[in-house]
């Protein structure tokens, strides 16, 4: 397992595959047991450049159901182990810090994330659970690479952005500010490189350099229009609104990447309403089409 391995936990966005309380067309099928669509649950990857140690990034609400389903991330060695050695947060929405919960019981690990991240951890007493005595909390700055000690260099870059939803104070939202509050992630190990970005709200110049080159890109899937939930009934926002990329439309992420050299791409955080998620429909073969991978839980990438 020499290499960047990349172990895909969680492929959809915050609420998973079906959502709890979802009736959307896509969430219908699930719950009918439609094989066309599989359930998913919400996003998180596992990055490890020699198969036994692990960086999680982003800790899911389902994350104790992800190692489950994981065998490499089960205990191993001794009374108490994990092969997970640190988490990297790229946000603070709910769907990428509540699985931080999960990992309490006094596991020694390291939790990287922005300044900003950290204060929102801070603020809340309930990620205490993670006692600082075993839970060391790593910041990261933008732009500068740190090495893991365990054979992954990662550097957080800014994208353009959003507070995460707790946070909204109002309607008067900034979207798209370029700041530590939403950052992508390169993942680098033995000459490879992962760039990973499952939140983002435009594809911009910059996020078009940080994409270029990488052996394989992670990157937001959310919707497939940007008015899918407007459309369907089931919210007022955009996929713009909510601090994401639609996959079609003007500035659409199926093009946005075009002309650059990048060896694989993929879409990971798909809502539940995207119809991209039922397999053989329009939408999944125009994305296929124009080369783009749709991230199924359980799904690895060995680059
Ligand atoms: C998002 O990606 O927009 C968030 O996960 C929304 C949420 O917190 O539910
Ligand atoms: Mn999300
Ligand atoms: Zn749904």
């Amino acid at each position: 397992m020499r290499g960047l391995n990349v172990a895909v936990l969680g492929s959809a966005a915050g609420g998973g595959v079906p959502q709890w309380n979802c009736r959307c067309p896509v969430c219908t099928l699930v719950w009918a047991g439609d094989a066309r669509v599989e359930a998913r649950t919400q996003s998180s990857i596992a990055v490890s450049a020699d198969g036994e140690r692990w960086l999680l990034i982003n800790a899911s609400p389902d994350l104790r159901q992800q190692i489950l389903a994981t065998p490499l991330l089960h205990p191993s060695k001794g009374a108490r182990h994990s092969p997970i050695e640190a988490v990297a947060l790229t946000n603070a929405d709910v769907d990428h810090l509540a699985g931080l919960l999960v990992l309490r019981e006094r596991q020694p690990l390291t939790v990287f994330a922005t300044g900003q991240t950290h204060d929102i951890l801070s603020d809340n007493p309930v990620f205490d659970v993670l006692s600082r005595d075993v839970v060391k909390r790593s910041v990261m700055r933008l732009n500068e690479a740190i090495d893991t000690g365990f054979g992954l260099v990662i550097r957080p870059f800014a994208v353009p952005g959003k507070v995460a939803l707790f946070m909204e104070q109002s309607d008067a939202v900034r979207i798209g500010d370029v700041t530590e509050t939403t950052i992508g992630l390169e993942i680098a190990a033995h000459g490879k490189r992962l760039v990973y970005i499952p939140g983002c709200a435009t594809v911009d110049a910059s996020v078009r350099k940080e994409a270029s080159g990488a052996d394989l890109l992670l990157y937001d899937g959310t919707t497939y229009t940007d008015d899918e939930m407007p459309k369907l009934g089931l919210s007022e926002k955009t996929a713009h609104r909510m601090g994401h990329t639609p996959m079609t439309g003007i500035g659409g992420s199926l093009s946005a990447f075009d002309g650059l050299s990048i060896g694989q791409k993929a879409y990971i955080h798909i809502n539940n309403t995207n119809p991209v998620l039922i397999d053989g429909s329009d939408e999944c073969q125009a994305v296929q089409a124009a080369g783009w991978t749709i991230t199924r839980d359980g799904m690895v990438f060995s680059l």
